[in-house]
């Protein structure tokens, strides 16, 4: 049976770790898979999601199954705060959420719900974009293309060429959108361009997938949301794909939610149907411990507002990680202008350096990241930074 298969490379994300942990040097600096990191280097659990853990133990009276929607009230709470307690749609009861394992599993989902609704729609990804997006959606039988997003050259958006591609997708198509902290180039669209992209949207008719897996991250919950919503206004049918791995740290937990916009209530209950169906056919149902946290957490005014601040914490060491590296590039004497990381948002940015040189850093430094040489600005801290610039102005 498993003669005929042969070796797969280790994930170009995962495969890191592994390699991250097993280098014996002090000094090695893990750049690699996009957590956040305390200035110790760890990555800590939220206290309030310790707070939430202990009051869920106190209470939990069963293990029983959850159902393939998982916890109906995680799914209204992580939906209020994806669109907003007032938005038009959830108060049309346009939307039907369920929770996922990670936003990965929210992801999979989806793919599997496109391929039922339209068998050979395309799927339109930018370029570029989350390493996994690609092998996800081949992975459920649906073809993937891209349309231009982030010009390695001038380290800005390809907006114009964006827009062009995106008015030649057929309506029976879906495009991937990232809602906040572009994995891999940090590069956002801004509220403008949210704007023409939605425009365009409606205009062709076609499928917005969202992928919003760092609200929070950018530069808040309702900033970060804003195409989420400004869409959802817009649009007959959304997918939105959400994750609680880096907003509330909970990576481990797999806890995330799928949301889909309907026409009306009625064309959203024989869609649920199906999404429900897909859910049956893959995991059956989610786990509950993720959620049983998240909405612990968001249903108590102090615990939730615990959270923000905690949120508000990782953003602001992350943005200043930014600023701290461009510095230390500067001050050891690197010429070439590293200035666009400071601009950009969220936990990744793109060094820009060629894979010879992340081989280089990898080998000679025990400095780790993916080989496009996107960077998890998270794992800079005011221990390494120095270190970490050194090393980059040597093999510039
Ligand atoms: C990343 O891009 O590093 C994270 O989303 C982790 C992952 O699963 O790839």
């Amino acid at each position: 049976m498993f003669e005929q298969l042969k070796a797969l490379p280790s994930d170009p994300i995962l495969g890191l770790l592994t390699q991250y942990r097993n280098d014996p040097q002090a000094n090695k600096v893990d750049l690699g898979v996009g957590v956040y990191k305390d200035p110790q280097g760890h990555t800590p659990i939220l206290d309030c999601v310790k707070i939430a853990e202990q009051q869920r133990t106190a209470t939990e009276d069963t293990k029983v199954y959850i159902g393939p929607t998982g916890s109906a009230q995680f799914n209204q709470l992580i939906t209020e705060l994806a669109f907003g307690t007032q938005h038009s749609a959830l108060l049309a009861n346009r939307i039907r959420t369920i929770s996922t394992p990670g936003g990965t599993g929210a992801l999979r989902v989806a793919a599997d719900f496109i391929k039922r609704c339209k068998p050979n729609a395309v799927i339109w990804v930018s370029d570029p974009t989350w390493a996994n997006h690609t092998g996800l959606f081949e992975a459920a039988g649906i073809t993937v293309k891209t349309y231009p997003y982030y010009d390695y050259d001038t380290k800005s958006l390809k907006f114009e060429q964006m827009l062009q591609a995106l008015s030649q997708v057929s309506k029976d198509d879906v495009v991937l959108l990232h809602a906040c902290c572009h994995n891999p180039s940090g590069m956002d669209l801004t509220t403008e361009q949210w704007d023409q992209v939605i425009a365009i949207t409606t205009k062709q008719g076609f499928t917005p997938l969202i992928d919003m897996a760092y609200q929070g991250f950018g530069q808040g919950i309702d900033e970060d949301a804003y195409g989420v919503r400004k869409m959802a206004e817009a649009v007959e049918n959304m997918i939105l794909c959400s994750s609680c791995s880096k907003n509330f740290g909970l990576y481990r937990e797999r806890i995330g939610a799928c949301s889909i916009l309907g026409l009306n209530a009625a064309q959203a209950d024989i869609a649920f149907s199906v999404l429900l169906y897909v859910v049956r056919c893959i995991y059956s149902m989610p786990p509950a411990h993720g959620a049983a946290i998240v909405e612990t957490i968001l249903s108590d005014q102090k615990l939730k507002q615990q959270w923000l601040d905690e949120l508000a914490i990782m953003r602001n060491r992350i943005n200043g990680n930014r600023q701290m590296l461009v510095n230390k590039l500067i001050e050891n004497g690197v010429e070439q202008d590293f200035s666009f990381i400071a601009n950009q948002k969220g936990m990744f940015s793109f060094l820009g350096i060629s894979p010879e040189q992340v081989a280089a850093l990898k080998q000679q430094h025990s400095i780790y990241m993916v080989d496009s040489s996107r960077i998890s600005i998270a794992g800079i801290s005011e221990t390494n930074v120095d270190y970490l610039a050194k090393s980059i102005a040597t093999i510039l």
